[in-house]
């Protein structure tokens, strides 16, 4: 007689309902973040090719699309500017324009609606001439670190007189958390949050998201300041200073490919950790949905999972309203 299992974890999978009472890990609306582009004119709702389905909306459109999201129950926003070439310099200086189409539709939309959460980026690459996250040394093509701080901290302090209600530093500067908390605090903005971009790879993942604001880096690449993807320690130095000064949520970007990292912070910290499911995951999924060769409902659900099984509390994505949608019909 051949030995028959004694131990059956089949038992735990046998129906709909046992399988939901033992579900570990539950995806909700609300640990959804929306990144959302907005770019100059009137009445402009662009597709970005790469991205389908997400779009560059003008300031009044992007009214209309944030109204459709708290509809379906998404809260919290993640707005990213085009900038007109014509307005961008070596020093980002349109960053700090409390008059510019950013900061301005920023206003607009905390007074349209005061309860949604705005993230608000920080880093020179969408205004810069350079497409850096920092200031570019003209003769040595260097990323100057401490001259940056100074340009990221006036931008984080517009943005904090915008109404942002979280400034989220994407540039990878070392130091810059705890310059922008001074800059904040010392301005009368000790209530505006932090959420580290802590361990941020210099990812090919980012293609289409450059794609929709222009803003690849002209010369070169970011490897001088964003991690190299085959670096787990190194997120944790990052994490450890992040804290040290005085960052309130930590976030690891891309989300698929650095799991483990994800995972990695989740053990390592008492902060929130998100996680940023970036353009080009996006766009895979949506690549392959439209070849018919994936379900991209299914697989979209299976991601967001996933990032949240590995430790995230909280996502970046643009598949939020999408998401949103198949969580409301249950
Ligand atoms: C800018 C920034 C980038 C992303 C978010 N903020 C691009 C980059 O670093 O080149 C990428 C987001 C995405 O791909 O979805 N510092």
């Amino acid at each position: 007689m051949p030995n028959v299992p004694t131990h059956r974890p089949r038992r735990n999978r046998k129906s709909q309902v046992i399988r939901d009472m033992v579900q570990e890990t539950h995806l909700a609306t609300h640990d959804f973040i929306y990144p959302i582009f907005i770019t100059e004119g009137q009445n402009q709702q662009i597709e970005i090719k790469s991205m389908p389905g997400i779009h560059r909306f003008s300031a009044d459109r992007v009214i209309d699309e944030i109204g459709r999201c708290v509809e379906l129950g998404i809260k919290s926003f993640a707005p990213f500017p085009q900038v007109n070439e014509a307005l961008k310099d070596r020093l980002a200086r349109e960053s700090a324009n409390m008059d510019g189409l950013y900061l301005k539709t920023v206003a607009d939309i905390k007074r349209q609606f005061p309860d949604v959460v705005l993230m608000t980026d920080v880093a020179m690459d969408p205004y810069s001439s350079d497409g850096h996250d920092g200031i570019v040394d003209a003769e040595s093509g260097e990323i100057l670190n401490d001259a940056s701080l100074e340009v990221l901290g006036q931008m984080a302090l517009a943005q904090a007189r915008a109404g942002a209600d979280i400034i989220g530093p994407s540039d990878m500067m070392d130091g810059r958390v705890a310059w922008i908390r001074d800059v904040l605090d010392s301005n009368g903005f000790s209530g505006v949050s932090i959420m580290s971009y802590t361990a941020k790879y210099a990812s090919a993942f980012y293609g289409p998201f450059r794609d929709a604001l222009d803003s690849a880096p002209k010369k070169g690449d970011k490897k001088s300041y964003q991690m190299n993807p085959a670096n787990r320690r190194e997120a944790l130095r990052e994490l450890a200073l992040d804290e040290q000064e005085g960052a309130d949520m930590v976030m690891i970007k891309p989300a698929l490919s650095y799991l483990d990292v994800i995972r990695e912070v989740r053990d390592n910290t008492q902060l929130p950790v998100t996680a940023y499911n970036v353009s080009g995951e996006y766009a895979m999924v949506k690549a392959a949905a439209q070849q018919g060769w994936l379900d991209g409902e299914k697989t979209m659900m299976e991601v967001l999972t996933s990032i949240k099984r590995a430790g995230a509390d909280a996502i970046l994505t643009y598949f939020a309203k999408e998401a949103a949608e198949v969580l409301r019909r249950g």
